[in-house]
């Protein structure tokens, strides 16, 4: 836990490649913003003040993160440096640490804040960065180090000697700070550099001056730091987070048969010996129990829960759906709204009808229960346990326990008919 630490998001900036009416840093990966997913990463890491610096449509942002945290507003984006000076209120007058965050850089991992704070509490450092070694390092800011290995300058592109140009090292944008030092070096700080903004990075330069601790931490895994700046990146992010949590489930014993075609959201529990057939999408908030089947191509959305068992095949999609051990939907089938006890069969293209154009309605299905092919489930509605109800019904009564239910219109055959 980091109890005395404080992080400060720098979400301000504009981002024009994004092409969009909405602020870069609210566009989404997996249905999560960008400056979202940047101030959970530190909430994550046990940090427990939170100041965003927002300023390029600020309500659009605030409104994403929320009253939980705490908001400095810079009015003209005149560099980074200066970002963080708008959050100066609330650092004065505090100790200890505070971690600051690009609101564009979404994949960081708490644990990788975790070991910048304890490495800069650990060798009383004054400022931490997290680098990173890039082929490419085009863009970013270079780390110069001396012939010891310690850190001089961050020199960004646009102001690099050719030699500083070669330079592999990269700031990622993520520093954990001494509160008062930072503080005293951000009043030091002067836009005279090639984009005449006043840079974040200059901090490094001006403690060293004065004699100060200053390091580094070299990221092990790369993709944690990659920014977004284009729709081209926020598609690479997507697949960088899908990676991720694939081989994290795979890992905890579930089998996926296609790790480019399966789309498993943030916050999704499954059990051991689960099997993921192609194409298949899970949303947030999802549980799925052990031993169960899920596609191929189906849609898992919010909030359902599955038991051990179960089985939900090919085309079907379920929202909201309770469902109860070794119950399954085979296929072509939406189901929403509902919940459906133990050993049930749905049919193939059993669909419930939850919605009236106003409400959603609840089905209620119990034990045991076998739903025929094509049914139309019109809710509220409530089986019970053991039913049994014949292909190409609608049913808009509840069905008591045990009967059987019917509900078409009896075929006719014209004899003959037709020779005409
Ligand atoms: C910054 C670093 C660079 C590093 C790179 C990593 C500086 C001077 N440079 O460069 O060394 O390699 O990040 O991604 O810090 N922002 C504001 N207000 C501003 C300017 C920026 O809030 O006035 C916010 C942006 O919304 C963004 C973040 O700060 O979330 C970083 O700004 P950006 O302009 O992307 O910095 P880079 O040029 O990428
Ligand atoms: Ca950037």
């Amino acid at each position: 836990m980091q109890d005395n630490i404080m992080a400060i998001v720098m979400a301000a900036g504009k981002g024009t490649r994004m092409k969009s009416k909405k602020s870069k840093l609210v566009q989404k990966i997996y249905g999560k913003e960008i400056v979202k997913r940047a101030v959970e990463n530190a909430e994550k890491a046990g940090v427990k003040e939170i100041v965003a610096v927002v300023g390029y449509m600020k309500e659009e942002v605030m409104e994403v993160l929320g009253n939980n945290i705490s908001y400095a507003y810079q009015e003209e984006m005149l560099g980074t440096g200066h970002a963080v000076m708008q959050a100066q209120e609330y650092l004065k007058g505090k100790r200890g640490k505070v971690l600051v965050l690009n609101g564009d850089v979404p994949l960081i991992r708490p644990e990788t804040l975790n070991k910048l704070i304890e490495k800069s509490i650990e060798n009383k450092e004054y400022a931490t960065l997290l680098t990173a070694i890039y082929d490419n390092p085009t863009g970013y800011g270079r780390i110069v180090r001396d012939e010891g290995g310690n850190i001089e300058a961050i020199v960004e592109e646009k102001d690099t000697t050719p030699s500083q140009k070669e330079i592999k090292e990269i700031n990622a944008g993520v520093y954990c700070f001494d509160i008062e030092e930072l503080l005293s070096a951000l009043e030091k700080i002067e836009p005279n550099n090639a984009q005449g903004e006043y840079y974040l990075t200059d901090v490094i330069k001006i403690m060293n001056e004065k004699g100060l601790k200053t390091g580094a931490v070299i990221v092990e895994d790369n993709t944690e730091i990659l920014g977004i700046n284009d729709r081209i990146q926020l598609e690479m992010l997507t697949k960088v987070l899908q990676m991720r949590i694939n081989t994290e489930h795979m890992r905890n014993g579930v089998t996926i048969e296609d790790i480019n075609t399966t789309y498993i959201y943030d916050d999704v529990e499954i059990g051991m010996d689960t099997v993921i057939h192609p194409n298949t999408i899970i949303k947030s908030g999802v549980s799925i129990g052990e031993d169960c089947e899920i596609g191929p191509n189906s849609y898992i959305r919010e909030g359902c829960k599955l038991s051990d068992k179960v089985k939900i095949g090919s085309f079907v999609e379920i929202k909201k759906a309770i469902i109860g051990e070794g119950t399954k939907v085979p296929h072509l089938s939406y189901m929403g709204d509902c919940e459906i006890g133990e050993k049930c069969n749905i049919g193939c293209g059993t669909i419930t009808c939850n919605y009236d154009g106003l409400h959603k309605s609840k089905t209620i299905i119990g034990n045991h229960s076998f739903v025929g092919s094509n049914v139309n489930l019109v809710a509220p509605v409530t089986l019970g346990d053991e039913t049994f109800i014949a292909a190409g019904s609608t049913i808009t009564d509840d069905v008591p326990a045990y009967a059987l239910a019917i509900a078409r219109q009896r075929q006719t055959n014209k004899e003959e008919w037709n020779k005409k």
